[in-house]
């Protein structure tokens, strides 16, 4: 969900201003989702990265997404949305880590549409943790190193129970992964938009679709068509 910044700066508003309209786009990519009948959905709100941006603006982040997890949870309830968040949790505030863990629990049994929202998570941090777990179950006997494949090591990652990409959408004319699901996007079609996330509406979700629609995948193989 990239280019907030660059919404507000072409108004002469302040970043927050992007960042305070980038969630109404979160609404409505939600909502249109769900209509296209797409049944996983990850958004990137939080790199492991962003940290480093100016303490204010961090803040200003956290405050919107304190305001998002209580004024969105219910309705995502209502609608039939089960939410899962990534990232590294530590790093986050108690009270938000709580709203957190108790919406996860909320909305575990719905099946409409299973949203994903990556929150200080960095897929080098992800692959690097899941290292570390196999390493511990190897250390205390509970797996063989000569066993771990690529199953053993993606059943350690964040995303354990939920299926790999099939199309990512990145905003903002930028064209970079910049550390999201590396291991998970291995096959994802990329579909690059110079749509700027606060103007990301329910049609660029139909192009994005459109064009992975076009696209020949082959996963390694010849084609088969
Ligand atoms: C993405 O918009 C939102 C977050 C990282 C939370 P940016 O803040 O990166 O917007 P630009 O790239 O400055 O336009
Ligand atoms: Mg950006």
């Amino acid at each position: 969900m990239d280019g907030n910044g660059r919404w507000a700066k072409a108004r002469g508003l302040p970043r927050t201003a992007g960042h305070r309209k980038g969630i109404e786009s979160v609404r409505t990519v939600i909502e249109a989702a769900r209509e296209l009948g797409v049944e996983y959905l990850t958004l990137y709100g939080f790199s492991s990265e962003n940290w480093r941006r100016p303490e204010g603006e961090v803040l200003d982040l956290m405050h919107l997404l304190r305001f998002y997890l209580r004024s969105e949870i219910a309705e995502l309830h209502r609608n039939g949305i089960r939410l899962r968040v990534i990232g590294d949790r530590n790093r986050l505030a108690p009270d938000i880590v709580s709203m957190i863990a108790n919406a996860e629990e909320l909305t575990r049994g719905n099946k409409v549409l299973n949203l994903t929202i990556a929150l200080s998570y960095g897929g080098r941090a992800e692959i690097a943790r899941a290292a570390a777990q196999l390493a511990r179950e190897v250390l205390a006997g509970a797996v063989s190193a000569d066993g771990i494949d690529e199953e053993t090591f993606a059943a350690r990652l964040y995303t354990a129970d939920i299926p790999d990409p099939d199309l990512l959408v990145r905003t903002s004319g930028e064209k970079r992964i910049s550390n999201f699901l590396l291991w998970q996007c291995a096959y994802a079609e990329l579909v690059f938009t110079d749509t700027l996330w606060p103007d990301f509406g329910k049609r660029d979700l139909e192009d994005a679709i459109q064009e992975f629609r076009r696209r020949d995948r082959r996963f390694g193989a010849v084609n088969s068509r």
